[in-house]
């Protein structure tokens, strides 16, 4: 189909790479971006890669007003060999779906979405960095663009994809970082958009995040929006305990986020005989075991936290100091089977990995 062909506009004026060692995260953006349109009587249509830069938008957008916007985030990675690789990337467009569905958002095809993805990976190899720990940020994204003040869904759209080299999320590399679990702010409940990759769930947590860094703590751990009890996710991932011996993490509840991280990482532990049990689980009762001394590793998942230990979560004034503050076996163990299936140190035997040629 016409519409559906790819135009390619090349940059001829490409920046300079950052350096590999500290790449701070989300900061740097490759010489090109993907912009594909939708118009009702169209459809998709027009995908091109063009130079990455700023897009004209009427201030009456409607993104800018209620927000009607979905994203993803997935990584390529560099192999020891010289390759590139996707992680999960179907599962990506198929939650980038999903959560468009709950925000009246007309779906992508996921295959192409994914074809034209691995076209602009492939112009921007050189911009996959080398270093261990580092990795080429992709951030797919559809914004609503009829100027249009009416509350209703808007009938124009832009799906877009830019990239970015990075380092790891939480600055200080695999350290386990300080969490706060909040209590008086909520993210989500049930029947809400906490399931969806939408802007304002993460805008929403702010407050929260602002208050909980002032008190030295790097990101804040949700809590149920109607009892403020049971525990849901952190601001950037999903999280796990190890609690005398078992594995333990949220089940989806319809107001958590669908990890891909999360969801590798059941499979991976159940791969290697480790029951991961999924549950509805209370702040009070963790910090039962944590006085019994059973709570012996928490950690975050995600594709941009990757693994991030926890060494310590702060709760209605009482610390639970986890494994010393020290990286916990499991965790450490997780951390390098995972990036070394992404960066093709470690065989793929459950088949995860997606190589761009
Ligand atoms: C990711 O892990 O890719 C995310 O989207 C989390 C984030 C908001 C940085």
């Amino acid at each position: 189909m016409t519409t559906y062909q790819l135009e390619v506009i090349e940059n001829t004026a490409k920046k300079d790479k950052p350096a590999q060692d500290q790449i701070p995260f989300g900061q740097t953006f490759t010489d090109h971006m993907y912009i594909m349109e939708y118009q009702t009587d169209k459809g998709w249509h027009e995908p091109k890669i063009v130079p990455y830069g700023p897009i004209s938008l009427d201030p009456a957008a409607m993104i800018f007003h209620y927000g009607q916007t979905v994203f993803e985030g997935m990584k390529a990675y560099h192999t020891e060999d010289g390759r590139v690789l996707l992680f999960r990337p179907e599962k990506n467009f198929e939650r980038l779906n999903l959560s468009s569905e709950r925000l009246s958002i007309p779906p992508i095809d996921e295959d192409l979405a994914l074809e034209h993805l691995k076209q602009l990976i492939k112009l921007e190899k050189d911009w996959v960095p080398k270093t261990p720990g580092t990795s080429l940020y992709i951030r797919p994204y559809i914004i609503s663009t009829d100027a249009n003040l009416a509350v209703g869904p808007s009938s124009t759209y832009k799906y877009m994809v830019i990239l970015s080299p990075v380092g790891s999320y939480f600055p200080g590399g695999l350290q386990p970082v300080v969490i706060h679990v909040e209590d008086k702010f909520t993210r989500a409940v049930k029947g809400g958009t906490g399931m969806a990759k939408t802007a304002g769930n993460y805008s929403s947590g702010y407050q929260a995040q602002a208050n909980a860094k002032k008190e030295g703590n790097a990101d804040v751990l949700w809590l149920d929006g109607v009892e403020k009890r049971y525990i849901e996710e952190v601001g950037s991932m999903n999280i796990f305990f190890k609690i005398d011996g078992e594995v333990f993490t949220p089940e989806l509840n319809g107001s958590i986020l669908k990890g891909i991280t999360r969801m590798s990482i059941i499979e991976l532990l159940n791969s290697w005989g480790i029951p991961v049990t999924e549950k509805r689980m209370a702040i009070d009762e963790l910090y039962e075991a944590y006085q019994a001394g059973k709570v012996e590793e928490v950690f975050g998942t995600g594709t941009a936290a990757v693994i991030s230990p926890v060494g310590e979560l702060n709760w209605q004034g009482q610390k639970m100091i986890i494994n010393n503050h020290e990286i916990g076996e499991l965790s450490q163990k997780l951390y390098d089977t995972i990036t070394g299936i992404q960066t093709g140190k470690v065989e793929d035997t459950l088949d995860w990995t997606v190589e761009i040629n």
